[in-house]
């Protein structure tokens, strides 16, 4: 089947006309699409009698003289060439795949067997051969009205339908009649090649761009790495866009422009950078900003700060808070420390009723998954009135007269306490160390010391001090009175002062030992008793002769005598009679005595 022929306009019949001979062709111009078919009507008579020698077609130019060469037998023409009619009347032909290099007038031939019965159909057919050519404008901006038109240089039929290609897709929607391609309010996806063929044929058109221009969308940012982001790391941040022509790219931190191009780089991030970051992409044809991506830069504690919320003093029993605070992301742990010894976690440490056992260096740390940092110590120094207060004494065991001796006041307080010392009730010294050099009896007593401070006071319990020496005032009293006579019982008492109280004593007469007790007694005494006597009193720290005493007896006859003279004393030769150098126990010398026992 000979596809149809929609493009040949028929401009009109031209015919040869004559008796008997006549050639006809139904089209004399015939416009063809590149690489179509043309057929080329023809019919010609010849008077009766003739014979048809050779019957063939030919082309422009006739070389005047020359037998014209048949198409058939030209290599250019001969597969494409098809006879289509008999050999009588019909000389109808088809060309295929015309070409441009096709565009001739084509004539008819034939010669008979006789004499000048030859034939040449002039003028002949005129081929002309066009292509399509699809005319655009070159840039449209989207929502525009662009027309696109399929142009070829015949004028083609009315029934000529266009098919038109964007990329090589026929757009099947569209089979505009006429050569036009309307796209109302142009759209970026009708952006592409088209080209335009005819129905029927195979033939397309080269293709034109079109090119359509659109403001920036699609606009977002991706940040590498993705994951979490650490102090340190180096961050790129992606700004993609959707836009024609290529779009222009700001960046954006906070509300601040900071760089453009469509890599914006962090080298080394740090916490300042956590901000909010958009980007901005501008063409011609509008802008539009991304959403907002925020970096969350992740570091470790610092600034770890620890506080207390009191100042000034604080006293047993307040209530104290401790406050450690850091700057970190993500939020840090927080630990605390009393010395190096973990108390408690959170940020804040309570510490009510607070007391001296509190005091010592504290200090928090702090630490998320990235590091740990420890705050500077702070002391707590908890203030208390005094306490324990007690006295000790130096040297511990026995004291003894001449020794030295330090009374030393212990004290808990905080801040340390004004220490004063009293002996008995009365206020002897101050200082936490009351010395005594050379002690002495006289400072036997109680003694006891007062600490004191802004918070407080107290009392110590009483020591005493109980000072030792040997026996000293050591002296021989003889119980009774008057003359000793011959007969009499006579008792000495060797009395001392000593500490602790003698125990052993001596007596001596005229340094001959006679008896070891407090007591001498002479029961019956005789003359030759009479004599010196002294006692020695002796303690662990030492011992003491009395002075000697003269005991004079008298005989009976010498008491008699002084009776009868009248005398009760008589002095001579420095003998005290009765009582020589020492005395009776008078009341006084008792009353000495017996403080001698009372001290210990
Ligand atoms: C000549 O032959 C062709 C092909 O066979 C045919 O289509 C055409 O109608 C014929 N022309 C005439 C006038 O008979
Ligand atoms: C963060 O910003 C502050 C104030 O702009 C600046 O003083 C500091 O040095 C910055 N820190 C870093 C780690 O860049
Ligand atoms: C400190 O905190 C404790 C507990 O919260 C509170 O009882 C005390 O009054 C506070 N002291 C000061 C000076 O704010
Ligand atoms: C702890 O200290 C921080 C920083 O100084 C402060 O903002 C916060 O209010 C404090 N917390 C308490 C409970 O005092
Ligand atoms: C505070 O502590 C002291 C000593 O531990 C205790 O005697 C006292 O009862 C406590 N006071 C309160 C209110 O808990
Ligand atoms: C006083 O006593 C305290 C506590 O017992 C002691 O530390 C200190 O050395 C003593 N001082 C003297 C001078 O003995
Ligand atoms: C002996 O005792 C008396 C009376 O108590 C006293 O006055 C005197 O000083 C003492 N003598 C000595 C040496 O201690
Ligand atoms: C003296 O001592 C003796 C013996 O203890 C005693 O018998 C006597 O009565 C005493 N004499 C006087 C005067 O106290
Ligand atoms: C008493 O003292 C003397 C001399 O120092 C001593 O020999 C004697 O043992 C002492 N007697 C007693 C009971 O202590």
């Amino acid at each position: 089947m000979a596809p149809p022929l929609p493009l040949i306009f028929l401009l009109m019949i031209y015919g040869v006309s004559s008796a008997d001979w006549g050639l006809s062709y139904s089209h004399s111009h015939i416009c063809a699409l590149k690489d179509s078919s043309v057929i080329m009507s023809c019919t010609y008579t010849y008077p009766t009698g003739y014979q048809i020698m050779k019957a063939f077609w030919t082309k422009s130019p006739i070389k005047v003289g020359e037998e014209h060469p048949d198409l058939s037998e030209d290599p250019e023409y001969s597969q494409r060439l098809q006879y289509l009619g008999d050999k009588h009347q019909n000389c109808t032909i088809r060309l295929s795949h015309v070409t441009q290099k096709d565009a001739h007038q084509y004539y008819f031939r034939f010669t008979t067997d006789k004499p000048g019965g030859t034939w040449l159909g002039t003028p002949g057919v005129t081929l002309t051969v066009t292509d399509l050519q699809v005319e655009s404008p070159e840039r449209v901006t989207e929502g525009d009205s662009v027309r696109l038109t399929c142009k070829s240089s015949c004028t083609l039929t009315d029934r000529a339908t266009f098919i038109w290609y964007r990329n090589s897709q026929p757009l099947t929607e569209r089979r505009d009649t006429n050569n036009e391609l309307l796209l109302q309010s142009v759209r970026r996806e009708d952006a592409g090649r088209y080209s335009c063929a005819l129905h029927g044929h195979t033939y397309i058109s080269p293709a034109v761009h079109l090119n359509v221009m659109y403001p920036p969308r699609s606009i977002s940012v991706s940040i590498s790495p993705s994951g979490e982001i650490v102090e340190g790391d180096s961050v790129t941040l992606s700004c993609s866009s959707d836009s024609n022509p290529p779009a222009e790219i700001s960046w954006f931190k906070g509300g601040t422009l900071v760089g453009s191009g469509r890599i914006y780089s962090i080298s080394k991030i740090s916490s300042n950078d956590s901000r909010e970051y958009k980007c901005k992409s501008i063409n011609e044809h509008g802008e539009k900003y991304s959403d907002a991506v925020t970096l969350n830069v992740m570091y470790s504690p610092r600034s770890v700060l620890l506080s207390i919320n009191r100042s000034g003093e604080i006293v047993e029993g307040d209530s104290v808070t401790l406050n450690c605070s850091s700057d970190s992301n993500p939020p840090a742990e927080i630990s605390w420390f009393k010395g190096g010894t973990f108390v408690g976690s959170g940020r804040i440490y309570s510490i009510s009723n607070i007391s001296s056992d509190h005091s010592a260096e504290y200090k928090c740390k702090s630490i998320n998954e990235y590091g740990a940092k420890y705050s500077d110590v702070v002391s707590l120094n908890v203030m208390h009135p005094p306490r324990s207060t007690s006295v000790s004494i130096s040297p511990s065991g026995e004291i003894v007269e001449g020794d030295s001796v330090t009374l030393n006041c212990s004290s808990d307080s905080n801040p340390p306490a004004e220490i004063s010392w009293f002996k008995g009730g009365t206020f002897v010294g101050s200082g936490r160390i009351y010395s005594i050099s050379k002690i002495s009896s006289d400072h036997s007593g109680e003694y006891k010391c007062k600490s004191i401070n802004k918070h407080g006071e107290e009392v110590s319990d009483v020591v005493t001090l109980n000072i030792m020496y040997p026996p000293r005032n050591v002296s021989v009293s003889i119980n009774g009175s008057g003359e000793i006579v011959e007969g009499d019982s006579v008792t000495l008492i060797c009395s001392s002062d000593s500490n602790p109280p003698a125990l052993n004593f001596s007596w001596f007469k005229r340094e001959k030992f006679v008896g070891s007790a407090r007591i001498y007694s002479i029961s019956k005494i005789s003359s030759y008793d009479s004599g010196e006597y002294k006692c020695k009193s002796i303690n662990k720290h030492g011992e003491k002769y009395s002075n000697a005493v003269t005991l004079c007896v008298m005989s009976v006859k010498w008491v008699l005598w002084f009776k009868a003279f009248g005398v009760g004393v008589a002095v001579g030769g420095g003998v005290v009679v009765g009582l020589g150098g020492a005395s009776f126990l008078s009341k006084k010398n008792r009353r000495t005595a017996m403080k001698e026992s009372a001290v210990r």
